[in-house]
């Protein structure tokens, strides 16, 4: 399995927390993660430094808007050299391919877009209030469907997700997860967790992972850790 499949969320309030973390992880091991808390106080200048450390970063902004302003904020996240950007499935087809058209015009950008789908914390009667009266798995399937045939190289969503939507998707298709606990890790106020060794067999294709490192006596350890459980599925 790939070293780095697992993805830091660097979930602070402002940058010299941020880049303390970042201090203590190894950009061999790992890849991390940039959220609109950390972004809207800490900006861009953040995410170079993070680049300048060795990261790559998932710029976690959520885009959802229309497919204009969407597309324009894909390119500028591509030229600030991110590793990936996401945005919302349920803004469509067309801001989602003019957002892919968009990415392709930047010269040499590997940038991969990722769409979210259903946000994890939304239950059944979140859905009917919206008017969509189903399963929030049927439309994360939906959306997940949407997403591939509108150019998006995968989606976030949940482990528990993965096995349904793999069983629809390509296999190239990147599945991206929160919610991971290791055995030994406290759930916090994440519901439906997975294990990192299980999140892998179902499927994913990197894990976001926050407080179970960031918050651990030894971050640097607790990631030896969950990547010497992971290279033991190899
Ligand atoms: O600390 P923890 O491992 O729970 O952090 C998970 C990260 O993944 C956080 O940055 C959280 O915002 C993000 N996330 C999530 N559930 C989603 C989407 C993103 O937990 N559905």
């Amino acid at each position: 399995m790939s070293k780095k499949q697992i993805i830091v969320a660097l979930d602070y309030p402002e940058q010299a927390a941020a880049l303390a973390m970042a201090e203590r992880l190894d950009p061999n091991l790992c890849r991390v993660k940039v959220g609109k808390e950390l972004f809207t106080r800490a900006g861009p200048g953040m995410v170079e430094k993070l680049h300048g450390m060795g990261f790559d970063v998932f710029l976690d902004l959520k885009y959802h808007d229309i497919p204009n302003t969407t597309a324009k904020a894909v390119r500028a996240a591509a030229e600030l050299g991110v590793w990936m950007v996401d945005l919302h499935a349920s803004g469509g087809r067309s801001m989602m391919e003019t957002a892919r058209n968009e990415l392709e015009k930047v010269n040499g950008a590997e940038t991969l877009l990722i769409a979210v789908t259903v946000l994890t914390s939304m239950e059944r009667s979140d859905m009917v209030e919206l008017g969509l009266d189903m399963e929030p798995l049927d439309q994360v399937k939906r959306l997940a469907l949407l997403a591939e045939s509108s150019g998006m190289d995968g989606v976030v969503c949940s482990a528990q997700e993965v096995k349904p939507l793999r069983e629809i998707i390509q296999s190239d298709f990147k599945l991206v997860t929160p919610g991971i606990r290791p055995a030994d890790a406290d759930a916090g106020d994440q519901k439906r967790i997975m294990t990192p060794s299980q999140a892998i067999t179902a499927g994913s294709s990197y894990l976001v992972i926050g407080r179970p490192i960031t918050q651990a006596d030894a971050p640097e350890t607790a990631l030896i850790n969950i990547q010497q459980e992971l290279a033991g599925l190899a």
